[in-house]
């Protein structure tokens, strides 16, 4: 008979339940907590259901999750069905003061790999393996729960009224299951033709990085010097908000090269089919960016969703020989932005605009939308 592994590890979360279990069963939210190991969906829900699959790898062993029951914000029943081991496991969320005692419990759990087979035997390496992963489990839990960067839960709409331009980053690493969420996501934007016409280089090395923030600022200072002596920004320039606003700017250009990536959005002209003409001018402007921007939004979204900040900047198309040629882009792909991305220094706060009576009309311009 082989030996069956029951355990329990937890850690006490001041969050509530309910916002544990959400989280937890967030599937497509798994990357922005686990930092170790990976947890990739097997299929396409965005939260886990009774039956949904996924695989989680972590160093040599990986196996196939399936979930059994969802007690809300109480318990998660999970079996580990395929792969290096097989049995019954458990999230638990019990609430404690004014958080949650989150527990992972094994409860009897069995090798099915030569290597698990060798952990289990030595029960000091499972126990050792287990708890290296659920303390990377709670420290995720804890750092995005307890930090503020939680506001969305997942919403949608809470994800899209506090997405706003991000200029300033904690150094902490972006995890590359969370850019390949991040990117996949941005490749589900819209195009003409369904062209596809994007491409994106995340650069996450020290010495490229340098070398593209060496190019921006010098474009930023540029641009400074001809805005206030040309006083091109006159008519934004008594909104609330503009001096913070440049001095953010101006922030984000001084200290572009500490962001831990950058991401350069691509568009492929020869992706665009007749919409370049074959010596690759673009006939139409407004579809081809049309068929870039979405994309680029999608990748913002998807990052603030999960707990990342973005900038949409295009300071550097003033330089996008050269952009391209650090990066090694070929020219038929034109450089349209370039998205500083990491984790916000401060906490996301949700974005003013025009109110929307300014801006959207019932029927005919100037008519109100109640009036209608
Ligand atoms: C086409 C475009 C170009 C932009 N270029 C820059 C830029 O070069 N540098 C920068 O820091 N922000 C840039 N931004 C960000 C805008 O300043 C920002 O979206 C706007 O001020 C709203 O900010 P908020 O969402 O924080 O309210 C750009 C945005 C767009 C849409």
């Amino acid at each position: 008979m082989e030996t069956s592994y029951f355990h329990a590890d937890d850690a006490f979360v001041a969050a509530s339940p309910r916002r544990c279990f959400a989280l937890v069963r967030a599937i497509r939210r798994y990357a922005e907590w686990w930092r170790r190991v990976r947890c990739e969906p097997l299929g396409t829900e965005a939260v886990l259901e009774v039956g949904s699959r996924f695989r989680f790898s972590g160093g040599p062993v990986s196996w196939v999750i399936e979930v059994k029951d969802l007690r809300p914000h109480r318990r998660i029943d999970l079996e580990y069905a395929e792969g290096d081991m097989l049995g019954p496991v458990a999230w638990e969320f019990l609430p404690e003061g004014e958080g949650t005692r989150v527990r992972y419990v094994y409860r009897g759990v069995r090798p099915n790999s030569e290597y698990t087979r060798a952990s289990f035997e030595s029960g000091r390496s499972l126990r050792l393996h287990t708890e290296v992963m659920q303390s990377d489990a709670f420290l995720g839990l804890r750092r995005v729960l307890e930090s503020g960067l939680d506001a969305s839960g997942g919403d949608l709409f809470t994800t899209l009224l506090t997405q706003r331009a991000v200029r300033r980053f904690r150094p902490d690493p972006v995890p590359e299951a969370v850019l390949r969420e991040i990117l996949s996501a941005a490749t589900r934007a819209p195009s003409a033709r369904n062209a596809q016409p994007w491409v994106f280089v995340a650069v996450r090395e020290p010495e490229t990085r340098a070398r593209i923030a060496s190019l921006y600022g010098g474009l930023w200072d540029r641009a400074k010097q001809y805005t206030e002596a040309s006083g091109a920004d006159a008519d934004i320039a008594e909104r609330p908000g503009y001096g913070a606003m440049m001095q953010s700017v101006d922030h984000l250009a001084r200290h572009l090269a500490e962001v831990p990536v950058l991401v350069i959005a691509g568009l492929d002209v020869r992706a665009l089919g007749p919409l370049a003409d074959p010596e690759g001018r673009i006939r139409s402007d407004a579809a081809a960016y049309a068929s870039i921007y979405p994309a680029v939004q999608n990748l913002m979204l998807a990052a603030r969703g999960l707990g990342l900040g973005t900038t949409l900047t295009t300071l550097a198309l003033g330089a996008e020989d050269e952009l391209r040629a650090i990066v090694g882009l070929p020219a038929h792909v034109h450089v349209p932005a370039l998205i500083p991305l990491g984790y916000p220094k401060r906490p996301f706060q949700p974005s003013r605009r025009r109110p929307l009576a300014e801006v959207a009309f019932g029927e005919r311009w100037g008519a109100s939308l109640e009036d209608s």
